[in-house]
């Protein structure tokens, strides 16, 4: 039986899954390993990662889960977060930025203030926000002595995650990246499927750093002999919430997914239709295949699973995550504590970098369960207001159900909420790793083994259906006590 690795890149950790082809085309897990690895914070509102523990970490999942029957790798990641790499020794000219990093909050108010916002909207269906590649590249160009007269002498090389794997994983062979990552760079012309001269003047990022952008189901070349004995060949490659909308098989326009890793990611396939959002969403592309561009719009939430980490190592109020969902359980119901988690500021439909966390409604009597209940519910709210912007767009795409994935959606108590405050029903899968599953797809169906994506929905199931349970006044008072807190969290 054939088997397709998964390399899945994320922010907190890096992942291998490997998935065996059943006989009908589909993908079973068979196999997981999972390393977590440092997060630097240089100062607030930074966020860093060193492009080599990204690499070790990638590499020695890859070799523990690997095995003889493996055929082709997928790769999917974190996206946005900058690398800027030496194409002779392969060397990182410093650490990444990552997308949560703010740093480069006053370059974007800049460019805003200079009004550049419609023209990068325009041409990347992005706002001009930190979260970006662009902004990030500008700053390493210009922070790392000498770097920008290498850039411009073609000697350097810029990759968001994948294109970084793909340069380690085949011996710096390949220079490339899909046009789903390509799409978060805020560099790429989302229509025209190509980079854009003007974006890149713009922004002061060499052309010559750029990697060549392909289809996602594609071939990028094959992995050096030395790293795992024999060549293997990557043939998918999808940043991470993208692959996690085609795991969860959101082909047909209208369909929605959100994805809750560190941060919470809804995407709304809108087909080849490119929507551009009036209600400060993104519109990027869902994926590229042969040629032909899908469009969605997302909504990008820089905080939910963050929050139960920073109830675990910042204020130590649990052991493991897996207390919360019991610790919040127990929490008086008579107390309505509040908490916008604005660690590193707001994104969608907010989009206020400086923005910084609050807590509200604090009484004598609050304690850990009253603030575990409010860090879950927090990601019920930030997802309302992402549904609520998503229905104002969508027009006569008709939004009915939330398909659900990522660490957080195992929680029962955290998916009933949601589907309270939404009033719509919330639906999670049976394989919920869907974000690894999306690139073992892409490199599956490339290499022939895997159905298309006209068939690949058939192979998706439904573990369980969370149906609303709050009635709508309730509901309606909790939502507008949310946007109240928002809107002072803001003002402050
Ligand atoms: O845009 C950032 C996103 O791709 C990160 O995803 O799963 O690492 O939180 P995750």
């Amino acid at each position: 039986m054939s088997e397709i690795l998964a390399l899945d890149q994320g922010t907190t950790s890096s992942r291998a899954i490997r998935f065996a082809v059943t006989g009908t085309g589909g993908l079973s897990p068979v196999a997981t390993v999972q390393r977590e690895f440092a997060q630097i914070y240089p100062r607030p509102g930074e966020v860093e990662h060193d492009p080599e523990e990204i690499w070790a970490t990638t590499l020695s999942c890859a070799r523990a889960a690997m095995s003889e029957a493996v055929v082709a790798i997928g790769i999917t990641n974190q996206r946005e977060t900058t690398v800027i790499w030496d194409r002779a020794s392969g060397a990182p000219i410093a650490n990444a930025l990552v997308w949560q990093d703010r740093r480069t909050a006053p370059a974007c108010t800049a460019l805003r203030d200079a009004g550049a916002e419609a023209e990068v909207t325009a041409k990347t269906g992005l706002l001009l926000d930190p979260y970006f590649s662009a902004t990030k590249i500008g700053w390493l160009l210009d922070a790392v002595p000498g770097a920008r007269a290498r850039a411009e002498a073609g000697a350097l090389a810029f990759g968001t995650v994948d294109a970084f794997l793909i340069w380690r994983l085949t011996g710096g062979r390949v220079h490339a990246t899909d046009a789903t990552n390509a799409a978060r760079t805020m560099l790429y012309d989302i229509e025209r499927g190509e980079w854009d001269a003007d974006l890149c003047r713009m922004f002061g990022v060499p052309m010559a750093l750029l990697p060549e952008v392909r289809d996602c189901a594609d071939e990028f070349g094959a992995t050096d002999p030395a790293l795992f004995g024999r060549a293997l060949p990557i043939r998918g490659v999808a940043g991470d919430q993208q692959a996690a909308a085609m795991g969860q098989a959101c082909f047909a326009p209208g369909m929605m997914k959100s994805t809750y890793g560190t941060g919470c990611f809804a995407l709304l396939t809108t087909g080849a239709a490119r929507i551009a959002s009036g209600h400060r969403l993104l519109t990027t592309v869902a994926s590229r295949f042969a040629g032909r561009t899908h469009f969605a719009l997302e909504g990008s939430i820089f905080v939910a699973g963050a929050v139960v980490q920073w109830l675990r190592d910042g204020l130590k109020l649990i052991d493991s995550a897996a207390e919360t969902q019991a610790l919040a359980e127990t929490a008086d119901p008579a107390q309505q504590v509040l908490m916008v988690p604005a660690f590193t500021g707001l994104g969608a439909p907010w989009w206020r970098p400086e923005a910084q966390g609050a807590i509200f409604g604090l009484s004598r009597g609050t304690g850990r369960a009253e603030i575990a209940r409010a860090a879950l519910q927090s990601v019920g709210y930030q997802t309302r207001d992402l549904w609520e912007a998503m229905r104002a767009d969508a027009g006569a795409l008709d939004l009915g159900v939330l398909r659900v994935d990522g660490g957080m959606a195992r929680s029962d108590w955290t998916m009933q909420f949601l589907a309270d405050i939404l009033g719509a029903p919330v639906d999670r899968p049976a394989v919920t790793e869907t974000t690894a599953l999306g690139a073992a797809w892409l490199a599956g169906w490339q290499t022939g083994l895997c159905p298309g994506p006209e068939e690949a929905g058939r192979h998706w199931a439904l573990e369980r259906r969370f149906e609303p349970a709050m009635a709508e006044a309730p509901r309606a008072a909790a939502y507008a006590r949310w946007r109240r807190a928002v809107a002072a969290t803001i003002s402050v």
